[in-house]
C-alpha cells in the first residue's frame, strides 16, 4: 500500500471559523475552540492511519486572524486516557510558535492539560503578518504527539501583506512532514537512540507528494516545516528562482530570490513562485535536495508537482516584488544594532554518547526540573537586548534552535563565505538551523506581552527527539519571581 508520488490530488486544510465574536473593555476578541481527539485518515490508498489531531482532521485546520486581534482559543483534551505509545494518561500543551504570549498561555512543557480537560488560551496577534503554527508542546512525548498529528497552521493578516502578496485561493499553507507507516497502516514510530525520525513518505497537508493544479500567476506557499527531524532543501524541477517574502516572524523589506532554501523543522518561509511563464499542461515539481545527516529514501527527494492550467483567473497582486512595506515590528526586529546589546549569552549545544541526551550548555530539561524550575540560561530584564551565540558541538547532527517570545535577526553565521546569514534568512526570525559545526549570532529584544511583568521561557532544538531529550532551556524576562 506504499503511496504513488504525485498519484494523490492537493488537499487545503479547512479553515476554522471563530464560534464567536465580541467586543470587551480591551476591545475585539474572536473566539475558536478545538478538540485534541482521535480519528482514522485517510493517507495510504486503501488502509486508514489513526491519528491524533485537533478536531479530527488531517492536518489540523488553520486558523486566520487579523492583526491587532485578540483570541481565545479553548482546547479541549478528548484523546485516549492512555497514550497509546507510553502507557501513561494522554496529557498534552498548546504552544503558538511564532507569538509572543504570556507564559501561561505559551504551551510551557509541563503546563499539561489531561484527558478530560479544557484549557483557553489568551493570545494578542499585534506583531504583524506572519505564518505561525500551533502544536503539542507536553514534555518528552512532543515528537510523538505531533507526529500523531497535532499540528496546524495559524496565519495573522495585515495591512501590508494584503496590498502586496497573493491572498485567498493564491495563498497557499503548505505544512510539510514526513512519515513512516507499519503493515497496518499505522504510524510507525522508530527512533531508538533520540537521534531523530525519519519517514519514506513525504506528506503535504496529510497528502503523500500531491499533485496541485495552478492557474498562469504567482502564488503564495506558507512553507512550514512540521517534520519531527528532516530538513527540507527546497527547488523547483524548472531551477526557476522562488522569491522569499516572509521569514519565521514577518515581511522581507527585500524579498530575496533563491535557486533552493534550507529549513528545519520550526522554520517557516513564505515564498513566491510564479507559474506564468510556463505552458499550460506543464508539469513543475517541488523537490527536495538532502542536507547532511538526514535519513533518505528513494522518495524522500520529491515534495509535490504543480500542473499548470489554463483557467481564468484573479490578477490582484499578482507580481514578484522587488522591496516590500511591512508591519513597523518586523522593521524594528531589523534596525536592531549589535551596539544596542546589553551583553552576550552563550550556548552550546552538546550530544552525550553515553546517554544519549542532548544538552545546551551541559545541562538537560531535566536540570530545569530538578532545580525547581529556577535554572535560567539568561534572564534580561523586559525590554533589554540580547546578542544569543549558539555554537553546534554535537558532532554530526544539525539543530533547528526556536527561543519562545522573541523575534530575532540573525547577525552572523560562520558557515557563509562574508559570514552574513543565507539570503533566505534575512528576515525577522524565530527558529535558526545551526547546521554540523556552526556557530550563529542573533539579536533580540526582550519585550513582553502588553501589561505583562515578563515571565520564563523555553528555548530548545525544535528536531524534536533532541527536544524530548533533553535538549531544552528557559531562560527568564524582568526578574519575575520564580
Ligand atoms: Cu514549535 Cu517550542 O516550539
Ligand atoms: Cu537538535
Amino acid at each position: 500500500d506504499f503511496p504513488r508520488p504525485y498519484g494523490q490530488p492537493f488537499r487545503r486544510p479547512a479553515v476554522l471559523r471563530p464560534y464567536e465574536r465580541t467586543v470587551d473593555e480591551a476591545g475585539p476578541l474572536v473566539k475558536y475552540s478545538v478538540t485534541a481527539q482521535q480519528a482514522a485518515a485517510a493517507v495510504l490508498t486503501r488502509l486508514s492511519t489513526p491519528v491524533w489531531t485537533y478536531n479530527g482532521v488531517l492536518p489540523s485546520p488553520t486558523i486566520r486572524v487579523a492583526d491587532g486581534e485578540r483570541v481565545s482559543l479553548r482546547v479541549r483534551n478528548a484523546l485516549p486516557a492512555t497514550h497509546p505509545q507510553f502507557g501513561h494518561p494522554f496529557a498534552m500543551a498548546t504552544h503558538l510558535h511564532g507569538n509572543a504570549s504570556l507564559p501561561q498561555y505559551d504551551g510551557y512543557a509541563s503546563d499539561l492539560s489531561l484527558p478530560g480537560q479544557v484549557k483557553e488560551y489568551r493570545y494578542s496577534c499585534v506583531q504583524g503578518a506572519r505564518t505561525m503554527w500551533y502544536h503539542d508542546h507536553a514534555a518528552h512525548t512532543t515528537a510523538q504527539n505531533v507526529y500523531s498529528g497535532l499540528v496546524g497552521q495559524f496565519h495573522v493578516r495585515d495591512a501590508w501583506d494584503e496590498a502586496q502578496l497573493p491572498q485567498g485561493e493564491f495563498d497557499v499553507p503548505l505544512l510539510l512532514s514526513d512519515a513512516m507507516f507499519a503493515a497496518d497502516g499505522s504510524l510507525a514510530y522508530d527512533d531508538d537512540d533520540h537521534s531523530g525520525l525519519y519517514g519514506d513518505v513525504v506528506l503535504v497537508n496529510g497528502v503523500p507528494w500531491p499533485v496541485m493544479r495552478v492557474k498562469r500567476r504567482v502564488y503564495r506557499f506558507r512553507v512550514v516545516a512540521g517534520s519531527i527531524s528532516r530538513s527540507w532543501r527546497l527547488s523547483l524541477s524548472t531551477r526557476e528562482a522562488m522569491t522569499i517574502v516572509a521569514t519565521d516572524a514577518g515581511m522581507l523589506r527585500v524579498p530575496q530570490p533563491v535557486g533552493s532554501f534550507r529549513q528545519g523543522s520550526g522554520e517557516r518561509y513564505e515564498i513566491l513562485v510564479d507559474f506564468r511563464r510556463y505552458a499550460p499542461g506543464t508539469a513543475v515539481d517541488l523537490l527536495n535536495a538532502s542536507n547532511k545527516n538526514n535519513v533518505n529514501y528513494d522518495h524522500t527527494n520529491k515534495v509535490m508537482r504543480f500542473l499548470v492550467t489554463d483557467e481564468a483567473f484573479d490578477g490582484a497582486n499578482n507580481a514578484v516584488p522587488t522591496a516590500l512595506d511591512v508591519h513597523p515590528h518586523a522593521d524594528a526586529v531589523m534596525a536592531l544594532t549589535p551596539q544596542m546589546a546589553r551583553r552576550t549569552t552563550r550556548m552550546r549545544l552538546k550530544h552525550d554518547d553515553i546517554t544519549n541526551a542532548w544538552s545546551i550548555n551541559d545541562h538537560t530539561w531535566a536540570d530545569v526540573v530538578s532545580s525547581g524550575y529556577q535554572r535560567v540560561i539568561a534572564d534580561p530584564d523586559v525590554d533589554d537586548v540580547e546578542i544569543w551565540e549558539v555554537e553546534n558541538s554535537s558532532g554530526g547532527w544539525f539543530h533547528p534552535v526556536h527561543i519562545h517570545l522573541v523575534d530575532f535577526a540573525v547577525l552572523w553565521r560562520n558557515s557563509t563565505r562574508d559570514r552574513r546569514p543565507f539570503a533566505w534568512e534575512r528576515g525577522p526570525k524565530d527558529t535558526v538551523y545551526v547546521g554540523e559545526g556552526e556557530t550563529v549570532r542573533l539579536l533580540m529584544r526582550f519585550s513582553v506581552p502588553e501589561g505583562s511583568p515578563g515571565g520564563r521561557y523555553m528555548i530548545h532544538c525544535h528536531n524534536l527527539p533532541h527536544e524530548d531529550h533533553d535538549m531544552m532551556a528557559q531562560f527568564r524576562v524582568g526578574k519575575v519571581p520564580f
